[in-house]
């Protein structure tokens, strides 16, 4: 089942045009990585699929049900209430974690449960705390953010989208502002995800990583997919950009 389309999703900052027809799909259970150079519009392409960000033409549906499309030249968004349900079909984690930080571990993985799902109390406590063991993070439930290594706040903010059930997953860059120890932590977690079949969108530069969850990988340059394979693919394509961009890496 087709999750996510995006149909010539274009974007500009005043005269930068940032995203330049981006055309893309992702398919139930698969998981897809967006790798890139600094610049080259990877987070403007989240934000614009993820209704952070408004698009200024294309069209952008979940599960077949329209966002986003094109009327009389130009891109019209579904209604408020419309675009809240499409909402609940994804889930989105970043680079600096966002936990809410006069929350508990707990509350801030219960909240959007009880608040925006109107989850039964217990209900969403026991979702959570089944969330935390699985993330090895019980033994924090009452801790506050700031108490928290980096990588445990990143798994506390993956927790925190999963308890909202989503369809799909985006990541950006989940892992850049952790240190090469912490990394590994938030990425087995991933893995993890990926082994259970969810299907997830990862923006990251860590390219072995990228190699070894993703079925399919990316490449943006200058608002383009300029290349999309699977990661053997991309890792041995013989195109002088791509090996030079990955060696940068390795
Ligand atoms: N809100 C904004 N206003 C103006 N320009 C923006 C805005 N957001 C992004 N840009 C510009 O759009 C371009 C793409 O930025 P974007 O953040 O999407 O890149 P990226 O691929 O995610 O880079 P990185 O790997 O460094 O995170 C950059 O030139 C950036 O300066
Ligand atoms: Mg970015």
């Amino acid at each position: 089942m087709n999750l996510l389309q995006i149909s010539h999703m274009k974007k500009s900052f005043d005269a930068l045009s940032v995203i330049q027809d981006i055309s893309l799909t992702v398919n139930e259970g698969e998981v897809l990585a967006i790798i890139g150079p600094s610049g080259s519009g990877k987070s403007t392409l989240l934000r614009c699929a993820t209704l952070l960000e408004r698009m200024d033409g294309g069209s952008l549906s979940y599960l077949g049900e329209k966002a986003a499309w094109e009327e009389d030249g130009r891109c019209v968004y579904a209604d408020k209430n419309r675009l809240k349900e499409i909402q609940r079909y994804f889930g989105l984690v970043f680079q600096n974690f966002n936990l809410f930080p006069h929350y508990s571990v707990i509350k801030n993985i219960t909240d959007a449960p009880i608040r925006v799902a109107k989850a039964p109390h217990a209900e969403a406590y026991e979702q959570a705390e089944q969330l935390l063991a699985q993330l090895g993070l019980l033994d924090k439930a009452d801790a506050y953010p700031y108490q928290l290594s980096g990588g445990q706040q990143q798994r506390v903010s993956i927790a925190r989208a999963l308890a909202l059930k989503p369809r799909l997953l985006f990541f950006d860059e989940p892992t850049s502002a952790l240190d090469p120890e912490l990394t590994g932590e938030v990425l087995k977690v991933i893995r993890q995800l990926a082994r259970s079949h969810m299907t997830m969108i990862i923006v990251t530069h860590e390219m072995q990583f990228a190699r070894e969850v993703s079925d399919r990988i990316i490449f943006m340059e200058q608002g383009k997919i300029q290349a999309e394979g699977t990661p053997e693919e991309i890792f041995r394509s013989d195109w002088e950009r791509i090996k030079e961009f990955i060696g940068k890496y390795n």
